[in-house]
């Protein structure tokens, strides 16, 4: 895990306001791994929480940093992306790159895609609606990374966001999942026990200031090799139904 008390989590470097454009108010500037990403938000948006960078974001972003990560020629795939600012990072460390997020998000995130990635690098960027739990047949199961941040905050979600990381995964993916533990309390929490139980979970890196932390997930084959049909049949919906009480 990296140094707990080091561990700084990336600012902002600047950020300029922009008039008459629907979509953004502000541009943020982020500097990591070499790069300078301008990223449009709008904090008064209707599409609020995924029209901001996430504290979590801000920490994969870091983590990908300190780690060194490359990710030339891997499949990749990010679950409620918000302004997309940790896939386009990815995209420019040489990943291939599938952003997903609800139906109304993706004009925004394609703007950034296109704001901050060479056109020679756009190929290897999908821009694609993922609802979690029900657009999941839509995609394959071949991924060598999922990227997750700020993703865990509403009870209902867990089950569906489970369902779509089994759907995504194989044995060999590496699932990276950033969490600011205070946002969602109990729910947060909760997510994280939830998925242990499926997945291999390490914490890999912690921001104590902004109590964000950074999880590395791997399926775990002994728990799971039963599970395809089981979910199919709403198992999970079930069984974390009762596991509220
Ligand atoms: C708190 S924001 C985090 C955004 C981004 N990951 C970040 O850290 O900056 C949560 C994101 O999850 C997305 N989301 C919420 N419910 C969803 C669902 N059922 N299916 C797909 N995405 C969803 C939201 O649209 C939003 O972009």
């Amino acid at each position: 895990m990296c140094e707990t008390k080091m561990m700084k989590l990336m600012e902002r470097s600047s950020f300029l306001y922009i008039h008459g454009d629907n979509d953004f108010k502000m541009r943020e500037y982020y500097n990591t791994c070499g790069f300078k990403l301008g990223i449009g938000v709008n904090p008064f948006s209707r599409l609020g929480f995924g029209a901001a960078v996430w504290e979590a974001a801000r920490g994969l972003c870091q983590y990908f940093e300190k780690e060194e990560l490359i990710f030339s020629n891997k499949k990749v795939i990010e679950l409620g992306a918000g302004t997309g600012i940790v896939s386009i990072l990815v995209a420019l460390l040489g990943g291939d790159v599938t952003i997903t997020d609800k139906p109304e998000l993706l004009n925004r995130i394609k703007r950034n895609v296109s704001f901050n990635i060479p056109s020679s690098f756009k190929p290897q960027v999908k821009v694609r609606a993922l609802r979690w739990g029900l657009d999941i047949n839509q995609f394959p199961s071949d991924y060598d990374y999922i990227l997750c941040s700020d993703i865990l905050y509403l009870h209902g979600s867990i089950p569906l966001i489970l369902e779509t990381l089994l759907h995504l995964s194989n044995r060999n993916t590496i699932v990276y999942f950033a969490s600011t533990m205070f946002y969602g309390q109990e729910v947060t929490r909760k997510g994280h026990v939830t998925l242990s139980q499926y997945f291999k979970t390490e914490l890999v890196c912690r921001y104590d200031a902004e109590d964000v932390n950074v999880y590395r997930m791997l399926l775990n084959t002994a728990n799971t090799a039963h599970l395809p049909n089981l979910y199919r049949r709403g198992w999970f919906h079930m069984r974390l139904d009762h596991s509220k009480d």
